[in-house]
């Protein structure tokens, strides 16, 4: 164990209003370095709003958003924070290899680059597929390779297995394990609770709320429960409970 964790995000005060919606109205969180932490919530929470706020794509009314001791979407950190949207932007028509090489050439990234995150994500057997010819899994590991190029040290993916049946969930999980393993900060919200257990840290939002800044044993050591759908729900009330 090292020593005092180091925080790749630490979010103070954090207010954002889109449209009509309060989203956040003064958030408090940090996110530690080196782990995979699950943005957990159900739909409308907040979560990609908080992805794009560590991205710096979010306009924000206030409050402090810092990443890799930067203010969010400092020209600074373009190469070491990477982000995949809930629609990412793949072309359909293009083989695998072409898409990730289009992300590739618009950051300036040589072909060898193209290749290590193409293998990263085991498609290197389908590099020269269309890409609307590939399994489901084996297309949003496309945009995870598009992810990795240039070996950022933070991946915000938003609700990369949306979708996908329970394996290839598993396997798209195990391979974020992975990247946390050898280093790299990885945020991943997902709308399904079952997918906390798969994660080193748990963010869970309600409505703009932290429910809990957690980690699985910890959410289920809190609540006494041993079903994180339940124990999530727990906190829930709980938090209901004491508010006015
Ligand atoms: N472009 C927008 N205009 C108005 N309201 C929005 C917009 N995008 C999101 N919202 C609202 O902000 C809240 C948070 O949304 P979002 O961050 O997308 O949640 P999640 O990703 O958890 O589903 C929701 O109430 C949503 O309706
Ligand atoms: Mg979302």
């Amino acid at each position: 164990m090292l020593g005092a964790m180091t925080s790749a995000v630490t979010i103070r005060g954090l207010r954002v209003r889109r449209g009509r919606v309060q989203v956040f109205d003064g958030l408090d969180l940090d996110i530690a370095a080196g782990r995979l932490t699950g943005l957990i919530g159900p739909s409308g929470c907040g979560k990609t709003t908080l992805i794009r706020s560590i991205v710096g794509l979010q306009i924000v009314q206030g409050g402090d958003v810092t990443v890799l001791g930067r203010p969010a979407g400092a020209p600074e950190l373009r190469h070491r924070v990477t982000y995949s949207a809930q629609n990412d932007g793949l072309y359909r028509d293009l083989s695998v290899r072409d898409n990730v090489a289009y992300f590739a050439q618009i950051a300036g990234l040589p072909g060898s680059e193209v290749d290590r995150v193409i293998a990263a994500v085991g498609l290197a057997g389908q590099a020269k597929q269309r890409a609307d010819s590939v399994s489901g899994g084996q297309f949003r590991r496309i945009s995870l390779a598009i992810a990795l190029l240039g070996r950022p040290d933070l991946i915000l993916l938003d609700e990369p297995t949306v979708g996908l049946d329970p394996v290839l969930r598993a396997d798209l999980w195990d391979m974020f394990a992975r990247l946390a393993r050898d280093g790299v900060t990885l945020i991943v919200s997902s709308h399904v609770m079952d997918e906390a257990s798969r994660c080193d840290d748990l963010v869970l939002l309600r409505e703009g709320q932290l429910v809990a800044a957690t980690t699985p044993a910890g959410l289920l050591a809190e609540t006494g429960l041993a079903d994180a759908d339940q124990a999530f729900l727990e906190l829930i009330h709980r938090a209901e409970g004491v508010q006015p």
